[in-house]
């Protein structure tokens, strides 16, 4: 018998906003030149959309571009392969940017966008995510900024969904099925 589902809250709305204020305090450290802020979608909107504010309140005044990456997940095989399903408009060359991501997990989006956008020649490529799962790397890359460490679990809302739902939650939970 399949059971009502709810989502218990992992990170709270108010934990997430201080941390986004942390976040964007260490970006600004950088200090950073000719910001370009590029956001991988979907899973980053909400993400995103809240740290470039938290970035203008500490002083920053950066560019926004989204680029749309396919990942495994999509496919039924886990090829590995990323594509690029939208990209974006503007030069990255001789330009800091910042990548911003929900999850790193086995680093393969961010490794594929990292080199896309240094091989066109930003000047620093900085990688920026709201949730890191340890121990499931299978390429190198490092986020020079992280909110939180996540626990291996599958984490939803606050952008992230299960096949397209609860992308609209304010929070970081767990599905559950409560019978
Ligand atoms: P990576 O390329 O393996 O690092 O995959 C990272 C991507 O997988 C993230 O951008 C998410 O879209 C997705 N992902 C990984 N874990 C989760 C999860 O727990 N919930 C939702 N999406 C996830
Ligand atoms: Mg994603």
């Amino acid at each position: 018998m399949s059971g009502e589902r709810r989502v218990r809250a992992l990170i709270k709305e108010s934990e997430i906003a201080a941390r986004i204020d942390a976040l964007a305090r260490s970006v600004a450290d950088e200090k950073p030149k000719d910001l370009l802020v590029v956001a991988i979608l979907k899973g980053s909107f909400i993400f995103a959309a809240d740290l470039i504010r938290a970035l203008h309140r500490v002083g920053l005044e950066p560019h926004v571009e989204f680029v749309h990456l396919s990942s495994y997940r999509e496919s039924v095989v886990s090829s590995g392969q990323v594509t690029i399903l939208k990209d974006i408009d503007s030069s990255v060359r001789g330009r800091d940017v910042l990548l911003i991501d929900d999850i790193l997990e086995s680093g393969r989006t961010l490794a594929f966008a990292k080199d896309l956008l240094a091989a066109r020649g930003a000047r620093r490529v900085l990688v920026c995510v709201l949730l890191e799962k340890p121990h499931k790397r299978a390429v190198h890359v490092k986020a020079d900024f992280v909110g939180f460490e996540c626990p291996d679990v599958f984490v939803v809302g606050y952008g992230m969904d299960v096949a397209h739902s609860y992308r609209e939650l304010p929070f970081v939970g767990v599905v559950e099925t409560v019978r």
